[in-house]
């Protein structure tokens, strides 16, 4: 049997072992996927050590995609583009290959979720500056966006992305989202704000052009209060479990083999 697993600490609260089980599930694949909780401490030792466990491969999570970066052998152009390494894939010859998944998996799942959606025909709005807002706006800039305005409480930390990801990134005020939306086709939330236990996304929707397709990458809960507030405004939403679900696919088909699909039957299994 094949072995893969989710590497974090913690790593109680992933859903990934659930949508690879189930996508084990549905092929008929002799194979498991676990969750390993690894100290931060003891992480490049776990990684190192996974060819020689027998593992397939890995996902990595948070705080170990740093480390994963470092321990990989081979990288490929998105993860070297990251720095940051989500899915380790044990070649055949025992070495690690090192890849980052999270800006395929948005980009994924605004083309399932709004296929009418024209990436390239407007500037795109991102809040937040960590690393998932990197992902983000790193794959809309490969995907063809002509502009990604950057706003985020901390300006500064916009400044350094967006002076690392080159010149089509517009960083505005915290306060100038009305401004920054001015002609947008996308807003996208990557704060951490509108999760479970964090206070809302507090930001002023008034005047927000109906066609701008807004998404959020907090996916507990599934509709946000973000999303709920476009929604009533009549604005298309695509929330932002399928950027797990879709980020997942390259891992589970590099492991196991088949490429796997996502679905609301997918859905329904995860949450
Ligand atoms: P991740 O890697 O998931 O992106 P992170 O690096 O901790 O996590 O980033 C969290 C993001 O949410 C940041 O953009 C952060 O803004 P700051 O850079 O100013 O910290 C944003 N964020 C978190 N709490 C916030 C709050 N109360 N108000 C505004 N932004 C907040």
């Amino acid at each position: 049997a094949r072995v893969a697993a989710v590497i974090g600490w913690p790593v109680s609260h992933s859903r990934s072992p659930r949508l690879h089980g189930t996508w084990l599930e549905r092929h008929g694949i002799d194979g498991a996927y676990v969750p390993l909780a690894v100290r931060p401490e003891d992480a490049e030792a776990a990684l190192r050590a996974l060819p020689r466990l027998g593992f397939a491969g890995a996902n990595v999570t948070v705080p170990h995609k740093e480390t994963a970066f470092a321990v990989a052998d081979i990288l490929t152009e998105r993860a070297r583009r990251m720095g940051a390494v989500n899915t380790l894939v044990v070649q055949p010859d025992g070495r690690l290959l090192g890849d980052n998944t999270d800006g395929f998996g948005f980009l994924e799942n605004l083309r399932q979720g709004c296929p009418a959606f024209d990436l390239p025909a407007r500037p795109a709005v991102v809040l937040g500056a960590g690393g998932a807002a990197r992902g983000v706006v790193a794959a809309l800039l490969e995907a063809g966006c002509p502009e990604v305005r950057l706003l985020n409480r901390t300006e500064a930390r916009a400044q350094a992305l967006a002076q690392d990801l080159g010149g089509l990134v517009r960083v505005f005020p915290w306060t100038a989202l009305p401004q920054a939306l001015e002609g947008a086709g996308l807003l996208a939330n990557a704060t951490s704000l509108g999760m479970q236990g964090q206070p809302p996304l507090a930001v002023d929707l008034a005047g927000l052009d109906r066609s701008v397709l807004v998404t959020d990458l907090v996916y507990v809960p599934l509709e946000t209060d973000l999303l709920a507030r476009a929604r009533a405004n009549g604005n298309p939403v695509v929330d932002g479990l399928g950027m797990l679900l879709h980020q997942a696919r390259p891992g589970f088909e590099a492991w196991f083999g088949v490429a796997p699909t996502v679905d609301e039957a997918l859905r329904r299994a995860v949450l």
